[in-house]
């Protein structure tokens, strides 16, 4: 039995903060950065006894005695030891930055990752949060701003729709997702999400739908809400993104800051729903029958989506959602499955304590690819252009905190690869692929951004 730890009782060591915990347990062995002593470097991606987090996690518990890794089971319980495994992938990825935004940074203003050469041209700016965009078949744009301004973007000019739905303003809440419907060259539906309120102290996110006429927005239906009594006063996780499928409207809402209702299945938040296009809930959902469940419900146990969309090779659903400290998930959608949050997950709290040690559990489902640390993922759109020829049928994924654009492909419905191709041009909010073949960015810095990607021949 280890001297250090065996005079202390379980979680007395770990608990707070793991950078902490690490300085005091790890460092004098493997360095104040992990760079390594007499213990090896922890950020080298060398790994002697194995590289996934569950032989890391192991190596953590029982030591290598022989080596003089002492084990740390009797200090650390299996939660803080998850935590400290999220804690040396974050580390890695931190020494590694400046490497990547090397690697990655324009040459003359023309950048190269992937296969593909490309610029990045910078169209129109605004004020507030750029959240969402649309094309309409005119090739000009629709753009939602978070203080509830629905933007139309033609010949070079922003111009306010107005008319729109009344939105509670509230932290990460707002005017949210944009979406034309598939057939809208017939119907004129635009739809909208929003977080709502009814009495200015909490809130939900809602959908209606509407058409513009002459710069307004005219017959409005509202065709999703939630009764009061659901609603709540977080300022978090409200979704949401929309994508039509076989004349389905899906669309989520995020856990709302109340994680265990994501597995409660008489609340809307930490949910994928599913209705007919004009509010309608479809009578094969999967939880129709089930006693005191939303019956919009198509798949639940999400934290926070924030992408949506449909591989056009395959019909698939795919979603992203924002994890925790750690844990950033691309998931594959299906029916009546539970995603798992906050039971499972590869994060950690935002504080830097653990969350749980559980990233598998029977009867739920396990992300397709994750990232620790987290990227923070908002939108995401399968790329069907010509223009990127290398990039064709492939996944693309925008970051907020991390600044980032990636290329994921996706193959029997596994991610194959993961491939930053933009780094530090802002937050990237959302990404569309243009009728033109080129791909644009909302960028959210100190003002908001649209800009595209073009590919240089
Ligand atoms: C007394 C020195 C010492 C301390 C303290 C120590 N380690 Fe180690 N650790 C080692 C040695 C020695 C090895 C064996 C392999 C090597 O690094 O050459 C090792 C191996 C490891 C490995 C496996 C590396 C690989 O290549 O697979 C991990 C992970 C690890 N330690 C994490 C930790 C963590 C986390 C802590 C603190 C809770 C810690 N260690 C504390 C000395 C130490």
């Amino acid at each position: 039995m280890l001297s250090s730890s065996a005079c202390v009782g379980q979680n007395r060591i770990g608990a707070g903060e793991i950078k902490d915990t690490y300085q005091k347990l790890c460092s004098s062995c493997h360095g104040k950065q992990l760079q390594g002593g007499s213990g090896s470097s922890l950020i080298d991606d060398e790994w002697k006894f194995g590289s996934s987090d569950a032989e890391i996690a192991n190596v953590i518990r029982d030591g290598a005695i022989k080596l003089g890794m002492p084990a740390w089971k009797n200090a650390l319980s299996d939660k803080e030891i998850r935590a400290m495994v999220i804690f040396i992938r974050e580390q890695k990825s931190i020494s590694q930055k400046a490497v990547v935004e090397q690697m990655l940074a324009p040459q003359k203003g023309i950048y190269n990752a992937a296969g593909e050469k490309f610029t990045l041209e910078v169209l129109t700016e605004g004020n507030d949060i750029f959240w969402s965009l649309a094309f309409m078949p005119d090739q000009s744009l629709l753009i939602t701003q978070r203080n509830g301004n629905l933007l139309h973007y033609k010949g070079n000019k922003l111009q306010q729709i107005k008319g729109t739905p009344k939105v509670w303003r509230h932290g990460q809440g707002g005017l949210l997702e944009v979406y034309l419907h598939p057939q809208y060259s017939r119907n004129g539906w635009v739809y909208l999400s929003y977080s709502e309120t009814k009495d200015g102290n909490s809130g939900m996110t809602a959908v209606s739908r509407g058409r513009i006429k002459d710069g307004k927005w005219v017959d409005e239906q509202k065709i999703f809400t939630s009764a009061k009594s659901l609603h709540t006063g977080a300022g978090t996780h409200f979704g949401s993104r929309f994508v039509f499928a076989d004349g389905y409207l899906y669309f989520a809402i995020g856990d709302r800051g109340r994680k265990h209702q994501a597995q409660d299945l008489s609340k809307p938040n930490g949910k994928i729903h599913r209705i007919h296009d004009d509010g309608r809930i479809p009578s094969d959902n999967p939880f129709i029958n089930k006693r005191n469940a939303i019956p919009s419900i198509w798949s639940y146990g999400h934290r926070n989506p924030q992408g949506l969309d449909l591989d056009p090779n395959t019909g698939l659903l795919w979603e992203t959602e924002h994890g925790p400290r750690g844990g950033d998930e691309v998931n594959l959608i299906e029916k009546g499955k539970n995603y798992g949050w906050p039971e499972i997950t590869y994060g950690m709290n935002y504080s830097g304590t653990p969350i749980t040690e559980h990233t598998h559990k029977p009867g739920m489902e396990q992300p397709k690819h994750y990232w620790v640390p987290s990227i923070a993922v908002a939108g995401i759109d399968f790329y069907e252009g010509k223009a990127f020829k290398n990039w064709q049928g492939k996944l693309l994924v925008s970051g907020l905190a991390s600044q980032e654009l990636h290329l994921l492909d996706i193959k029997n419905k596994q991610v194959v690869s993961d491939t930053i191709v933009l780094k530090n041009a802002g937050r990237v909010r959302d990404v569309a692929t243009g009728p033109d073949g080129n791909i644009y960015l909302l960028l959210n810095r100190s003002s908001s951004k649209l800009a595209r990607l073009v590919p240089v021949n």
